[in-house]
């Protein structure tokens, strides 16, 4: 890094070591490279992964924003996760390292997970699925997911993975949205010492998801499930059945076929469903977790998302199998049974790179060094952060306590929709806590103003990307007019992240947050919409506005304002009474934290709820132009 220009302000420089361990020890030069040559760049990152048919195009721009990806090629992400590394040494490395939160142990070789995802292949075949089939996920974190999502993309059929956190509206709503043929999922998993019950959901959901013939559960929990006879089959009494060998054809897919959808949510209306594909997202994965967390050999990565999110969809499945890495998972919580159980397992298992979200951080933060301390963890070479603002006092922590100052800390941002890290730093650049630095190779962010155009250096703005990327959504499944609008109408040319970001001086970018109506709770993404119409399904309920207000350790938490229907009253158990409808409904994630019932919301002329006015008053700050105001 000696040639660039000094950053200016609080810098962390990496340590001679890491330079000297980093795959690429020129930043510049290669953001130089792939900024001039971005066909090129990512042609060579592409040729570095097995393709059964090369490309004709590196990149069709010919029908914007539907842009697309390594064209005319042939493919199948499995094929480069799994298939190839059969032919090498890695046939014999571990793949994955899972511990329940009960403290059971699994691990796989390359070959153990190659041979058990043909064997549900088989199955999956033999069910009568077939490319293009959708089929839905909903599963603890435990391999059989990793397993599932594998096969699907192995035959060809679409997974589309919900998180086990979420309820029954919102699996039954997605299920339903993706006219999913299948569902698999697990009786339920274990979470802070408790069994969360997911074929129950599941059951719930499936009497109004009229698409789903089969559900195949894993017998993860073992407490007493209801199987319907005809619809529920058990996994593990299917993969022993004749017909789910070891060996299974992985499906040739174009480049551009579907991989998977993912539900996010958006400003308006039901989540939408981002569909990624085989080509250009595996390429996009394989090549920012090669550059950023600079994977090899001797390295145990743990990603401590949930496989439910992208983080997980990119980084605990995709991404690491492609290069052949050596993945930790754990079930559980990380405060169980005591707050050191992941410090615990980072020693007992020789994490090397950990990559997690700053609200955990903070959420351990708060039980103080000591319980990190009990353990030596110096196997830690790399650390890695996503999902929100990281503020500048729970990195340090991170980087002091967990890293012992001597772990660069990846803060990667990106989003479901970009499916790979798109502002990042990489082991050698010089960190500043709190920003992602740069954006990635081959990549231009922007700060613009209302009407596009780009604000001074230190004003905020709107985050904008200038450049297409391969692993970016291609459309929200079945609603490609929502994708042109939702991302592509606000600055014709320019992809709307939905963020607001400062650029400083010396070309770092600082997130701000969300500017639209998504509440990041926990690092989680939600929709006002949805939280809205979980509390307006309750009898009481007639109109509902929710707010994100900022929170110490969650990044934010949701308030409730409601206004009751007539014949209601506001008792004292109603608030509680409606916390956990929206928990029932939505799942833990969406309950507010507070619920206040009010005569009349705040609207515009024209009916709008003007959220903006509501967490003023929330804040006890000035309620700003209200002028639109109703009255
Ligand atoms: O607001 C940004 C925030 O998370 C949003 C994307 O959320 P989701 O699609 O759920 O994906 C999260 C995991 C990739 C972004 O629009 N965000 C994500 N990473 C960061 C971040 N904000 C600041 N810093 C980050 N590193």
């Amino acid at each position: 890094m000696a040639k660039a220009k000094q950053p200016e302000g609080e810098i962390y420089y990496p340590s001679q070591q890491i330079i000297e361990q980093a795959r690429l020890k020129d930043w510049d030069a290669l953001a130089k490279f792939a900024s001039k040559n971005l066909e090129e760049f990512w042609a060579k990152e592409a040729s570095e992964l097995d393709w059964y048919k090369p490309w004709d195009k590196v990149l069709d721009d010919s029908n914007k924003p539907f842009y697309k990806w390594f064209t005319g090629a042939q493919v199948n992400i499995v094929h480069n996760a799994l298939d190839r590394h059969q032919q090498t040494y890695r046939k014999n490395k571990l793949a994955l390292v899972w511990v329940g939160e009960d403290n059971s142990v699994r691990t796989y070789s390359y070959y153990a997970l190659n041979r058990e995802v043909s064997q549900f292949a088989n199955v999956l075949r033999a069910m009568g699925l077939k490319k293009g089939d959708r089929v839905t996920i909903y599963m603890p974190r435990i391999p059989e997911i990793v397993i599932a999502m594998l096969a699907c993309a192995k035959i060809g059929a679409i997974h589309s993975v919900v998180y086990g956190g979420f309820s029954v509206d919102s699996l039954q709503g997605r299920i339903d949205d993706s006219q999913s043929r299948m569902v698999i999922t697990a009786d339920g998993g274990f979470m802070n010492g408790k069994i969360v019950e997911l074929k129950k959901t599941v059951d719930e959901a499936l009497k109004r998801c009229p698409s789903v013939e089969t559900v195949v559960m894993v017998q993860r929990t073992k407490h007493q499930v209801r199987m319907e006879p005809g619809r529920d089959y058990y996994y593990h009494e299917l993969i022993k059945l004749p017909i789910a060998n070891g060996k299974c054809a992985t499906e040739i897919m174009d480049s551009e076929d579907p991989l998977y959808i993912l539900y996010t949510s958006g400003t308006t209306g039901k989540p939408k469903a981002i569909l990624h594909t085989h080509g250009g997202y595996m390429v996009g994965v394989y090549s920012t977790l090669k550059y950023v967390f600079d994977l090899n050999d001797t390295d145990r990565w743990w990603c401590a998302a949930d496989p439910g999110w992208v983080t997980g969809h990119s980084y605990i499945v995709y991404g690491p199998l492609i290069m052949g890495a050596t993945s930790f998972m754990y079930e559980g919580a990380p405060t169980y049974p005591y707050p050191d159980r992941w410090w615990a397992l980072i020693e007992k298992y020789g994490i090397t790179v950990f990559y997690t979200a700053p609200t955990a951080i903070r959420g351990l933060m708060r039980f103080g060094e000591l319980w990190p301390r009990k353990h030596d963890l110096s196997s830690l070479r790399l650390l890695g952060s996503v999902g929100e603002p990281i503020n500048p006092e729970a990195w340090k922590w991170y980087h002091r306590v967990i890293g012992n100052e001597k772990c660069p800390i990846m803060d990667t941002w990106w989003q479901t929709e970009t499916g790979m890290f798109m502002i990042t730093p990489t082991p050698v650049v010089p960190l500043k806590p709190g920003s992602g630095t740069r954006p990635f190779f081959g990549q231009e962010a922007e700060i613009v103003d209302e009407a596009g155009k780009p604000v001074p250096d230190g004003e905020e703005g709107y985050l904008v990307l200038n450049r297409p990327w391969p692993a970016m959504l291609r459309t929200v499944y079945n609603d490609p007019e929502r994708y042109v609008q939702q991302y592509w109408s606000k600055y014709p040319g320019k992809y709307t992240t939905g963020d607001s970001a400062k650029r400083d001086k010396d070309g770092y970018f600082w997130i701000i947050g969300r500017v639209d109506d998504v509440i990041k709770i926990s690092g989680y993404r939600l929709g006002t919409a949805e939280i809205e119409s979980a509390l307006v399904s309750h009898p009481a309920v007639a109109e509902a506005a929710v707010i994100g207000i900022p929170h110490e350790v969650k990044g934010s938490v949701i308030y409730a304002y409601c206004l009751l229907r007539s014949g209601y009253q506001a008792t004292p158990e109603l608030p509680d009474e409606l916390k956990q409808h929206v928990a029932t409904h939505l799942g833990p994630i969406g309950k507010p934290e507070q619920v206040t019932f009010v005569d009349k919301l705040p609207k515009t002329r024209s009916g709008k709820i003007m959220r903006r006015v509501l967490k003023a008053r929330a804040l006890g700050l000035s309620e700003g132009d209200i002028s639109t105001l109703e009255e």
